[in-house]
């Protein structure tokens, strides 16, 4: 039962789209639980879409197109689910300024004004939640944030782009090509007709930088992800990935790296990766998401479910709503940001990273050698070869052990220019044990 007691907290929604609509579905229809839990009542106050006129299933009295006044009307929160960068920046802003906490699911503006928001936020005593942007309905960003706090982490690894996920999940079990399987993935609603926030790799990019930013207490940007998509795949990585035991996915990496000099970096990078076929994150199929973390004490935990959708990531949205309102009812706020540790952020060229390459190559004497010197000059050494695969145009695969990105990156230049190869048939990163 709700406590009438207390003074309602008013909520200005901001986009009642696939995510605004559910929020606002379970704000009304269970607006007696929130308030138990919350210990006061929640006042849906105002609800701001594009089209007022399209939006027929909403209460009528709550519409409205101006999202900025209802920004500066006499709520205590406000929940924005429009997206994009402006004007959403400056609404969000001038609520955290005047102290009106906000929740949001905005990547994209948290990977590039996370600094700025979390700063007016920090002034004001005002709360930032935002456990949708990352993973939908996985709770991620609040065990890094809050209960991971007591520990060091090392490592965040996932799949949290479920576009991508699927359409490389389609060419592993289908063999179809990229361009088949994104037709396929459009037609089911899995990928928008514009697909190149998820397909060129930039939303996973956005989710990197925050998941980086919360584990290593370092402010990091999506400028400084490295970052490639899934368009450059084809059917024969998917196969050669196959033939070695292997599965290819699209994932993030997070990781805390040790400089010559014993001090420390952070590395954020998204590109699609050869796992073995046994890994945790391999049999995360269709549009599931998943991210596995690694910590010091706690070790290694996964993170999996659903992360998109309008329910499943309303019920994040809510949950911060609820923490949100919560902390207004009884006067104090959430956890502040922290930023204190300021580690560098390691260039792509110079993070350590393995790679598969597969070559097709003149079959005579001193070919290997010829190879295995460029290896060699690059510094990069050999983990494995294989000669001779029967099923594809490949005569030599070679796995690397690890080496600076750029290193692997000259050595497979260096390489295609032989006049012994005839063709380098695929090149991508791997990550887990040798197969
Ligand atoms: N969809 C997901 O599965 C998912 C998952 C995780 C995070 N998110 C994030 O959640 C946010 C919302 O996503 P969504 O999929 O719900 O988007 P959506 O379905 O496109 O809905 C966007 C809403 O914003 C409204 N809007 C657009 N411009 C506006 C403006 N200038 N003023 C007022 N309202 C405006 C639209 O109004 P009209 O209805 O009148 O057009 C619509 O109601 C995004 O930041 C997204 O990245 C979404």
């Amino acid at each position: 039962m709700s406590d009438d007691r207390e003074a309602p907290v008013k909520v200005a929604l901001l986009g009642c789209g696939t995510v605004g609509g559910e929020v606002t579905r379970t704000l009304l229809e269970h607006a007696d639980e929130l308030a138990a839990r919350i210990g006061a009542p929640v006042e849906l106050a105002g609800i701001a879409v594009r089209r007022p006129d399209k939006h027929p299933e909403l209460p009528q009295h709550l519409l409205t197109s101006d999202a900025g006044a209802l920004v500066e009307s006499d709520v205590d929160l406000v929940v924005e689910l429009i997206g994009g960068i402006e004007p959403v920046r400056g609404w969000l802003l001038t609520a955290l300024r005047k102290g009106k906490s906000v929740v949001t699911g905005n990547k994209a503006l948290l990977a590039e004004y996370g600094a700025e928001l979390s700063a007016a936020a920090n002034e004001s005593g005002a709360d930032l939640y935002y456990e949708a942007a990352v993973a939908g309905a996985i709770p991620l960003l609040r065990p890094l944030r809050e209960s991971l706090a007591g520990d060091r982490i090392t490592r965040v690894m996932g799949i949290v782009n479920g576009t991508t996920n699927f359409i490389l999940s389609a060419m592993d079990s289908t063999g179809a090509s990229y361009g088949e399987t994104l037709d396929e993935a459009t037609r089911l609603g899995y990928a928008e007709a514009d697909p190149s926030a998820d397909v060129d790799g930039y939303d996973a990019a956005s989710k990197a930088a925050i998941l980086a930013s919360l584990a290593f207490h370092t402010r990091v940007t999506a400028a400084d992800v490295h970052r490639e998509g899934i368009s450059g795949i084809n059917s024969s990585d998917i196969a050669a990935a196959r033939r070695l035991g292997r599965t290819v996915k699209l994932l993030s990496i997070c990781e805390r790296v040790e400089n010559e000099d014993g001090s420390e970096s952070v590395s954020a990078r998204v590109h699609p990766v050869m796992i073995p076929r046994g890994h945790q994150l391999a049999g995360v199929g269709g549009a599931m998401n998943a991210v596995y973390v690694e910590a010091a004490a706690a070790g290694e935990l996964m993170f999996y479910g659903q992360g998109a959708g309008g329910a499943p990531t309303a019920s994040a949205v809510l949950g911060d709503l609820v923490s949100a309102a919560r902390n207004r009812v009884a006067g104090g706020r959430g956890p502040r940001e922290s930023a204190h540790a300021a580690l560098p952020v390691r260039p792509m060229g110079r993070t350590p990273t393995r790679y598969h390459i597969s070559l097709d190559v003149a079959d005579r004497p001193g070919v290997l050698a010829q190879i295995a010197q460029v290896f060699a000059v690059h510094d990069v050494s050999i983990a494995a070869v294989r000669q001779r695969d029967k099923h594809s145009t490949a005569s030599l695969v070679v796995v690397t052990h690890s080496a600076p990105d750029a290193a692997l990156r000259a050595t497979v230049d260096e390489i295609s220019k032989l006049d012994v190869v005839r063709e380098v048939v695929s090149v991508m990163r791997v990550e887990g044990e040798e197969s």
